[in-house]
């Protein structure tokens, strides 16, 4: 006898209650256990890149939803699921005036604010551009919330509005690797972060 923890509805994405079950949990697997499952145990190969990408990319479509907490919340999974050697994966949000506030996020408790001019996540927040960092020692101002953490790519999170570009927030990503992140990451995850922008609705206030 096996139990499934969700049953989930792919339509409406939302999970119900589990209910036992005679089969094993990879016997007869319906659309919403192929989908829980699916994150739960497989890891898209990382070797051919723009194939991971455009397979995550699919993966993470089939995700969002419109709500933002609910869609930065499955990001920050799916992205620390799949990417190899990353010991952080979230959202610093654009909560107060030129204020990040910790978002989302999967990883080790992380510092719970950083204004613009401060870190990695400030300068990519700033600037808006996505900052790569190889070595976290050698960038100056940077924010050591995990001491595993060596290498870093940001992206911000900016949405074109009626009086100009928002900047919502960065997606932070932090690895124990030197060097872990590459030009194709920046670019694959890029596109993700326009994906999430663009399907999500924004309050006007986090
Ligand atoms: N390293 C970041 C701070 C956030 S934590 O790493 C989660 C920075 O310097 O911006």
């Amino acid at each position: 006898m096996y139990s499934s923890i969700n049953r989930c509805n792919i339509k409406s994405k939302s999970c119900g209650e589990g209910q036992a079950s005679t089969k094993s949990p990879n016997q007869d697997l319906n659309e919403c256990d192929k989908l829980l499952s699916m994150f739960q145990t497989v890891r898209i190969n990382y070797v051919d890149k723009q194939a991971f990408y455009a397979e995550l990319e699919a993966e993470i479509r089939g995700l969002l939803e419109t709500t933002w907490f609910t869609n930065l919340s499955n990001v920050s999974a799916a992205l620390m699921q799949h990417l190899p050697d990353l010991n952080w994966a979230g959202f610093y949000l654009h909560a107060k005036s030129e204020v990040l506030q910790l978002g989302p996020f999967q990883g080790l408790p992380a510092c719970l604010s950083m204004p613009f001019t401060k870190g990695v996540c400030g300068k990519a927040a700033r600037e808006r551009v996505s900052v790569l960092v190889d070595d976290v020692h050698e960038f100056p101002g940077h924010i050591a919330c995990d001491a595993r953490s060596r290498s870093e790519l940001v992206i911000p999170l900016v949405i074109k509005t009626e009086i100009g570009e928002r900047v919502l927030g960065v997606l932070d990503l932090d690895s124990p690797l030197p060097a872990r992140f590459t030009e194709e990451d920046r670019k694959g995850l890029e596109r993700i972060a326009a994906i999430l922008v663009g399907s999500t609705h924004w309050p006007t206030e986090f």
